[in-house]
């Protein structure tokens, strides 16, 4: 079986007020394709660290991170956002969603600015409407960000995140 990520020996330290936390302390573990992980903890035990850190948003102070192979650690800004957006897909809690766009708009934004794009924005659009069929919300295709339900942006969220067909997915919240 494939392995998608990897994480060997990962360390985060944040340092405030001179004074260190050690959130992060030797975490190894590894996600195989088709496989479910689920990370539980207390609030404050490092769930959201560890998903910035694996994901390149924030920096690892110890230890590897390997994505498809690829190790995080000799990546560029510019080469961890392309990843971000093309080879992988989020689901947060607060959604993020582009307040000056329409749901559709929002789903189709990561496909539209993918640079491995083969679609025309036609194509795209048409790919984004069958998402959303899917999962219960073609009706809500035009409607602003602040014109929906909660429920039915998180479904908006969910269709965001699998637009570009990301290798992993992280769901968080
Ligand atoms: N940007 C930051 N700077 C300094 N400390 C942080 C930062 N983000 C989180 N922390 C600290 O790291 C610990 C883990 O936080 P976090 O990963 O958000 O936990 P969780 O998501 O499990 O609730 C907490 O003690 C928190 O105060
Ligand atoms: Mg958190």
């Amino acid at each position: 079986m494939n392995t998608v990520l990897e994480i060997r020996d990962l360390c985060k330290t944040y340092i405030v007020n001179k004074r260190q936390n050690n959130v992060l302390r030797n975490v190894s573990f590894s996600v195989n394709d088709g496989e479910m992980t689920g990370v539980m903890g207390p609030s404050g035990s490092g769930k959201s660290t560890l998903l910035y850190t694996v994901s390149g948003m924030d920096k690892m102070t110890a230890g590897d991170v390997f994505f498809n192979g690829k190790n995080l650690s000799g990546m560029h800004e510019n080469e961890l956002a392309k990843m971000r957006l093309e080879d992988m897909g989020f689901i947060f809690q607060q959604m993020y969603m582009m307040k000056n766009l329409s749901v559709l708009d929002n789903i189709i934004l990561p496909a539209v600015k993918s640079s491995k794009k083969k679609e025309s924005n036609k194509a795209i659009e048409q790919r984004g409407r069958e998402l959303m069929k899917r999962l219960g919300i073609a009706e809500i295709a035009e409607n602003d960000i602040n014109e929906v339900s909660g429920g039915q942006l998180q479904r908006a969220c969910i269709c965001r995140s699998i637009i570009n067909d990301p290798k992993i997915i992280f769901r968080c919240g």
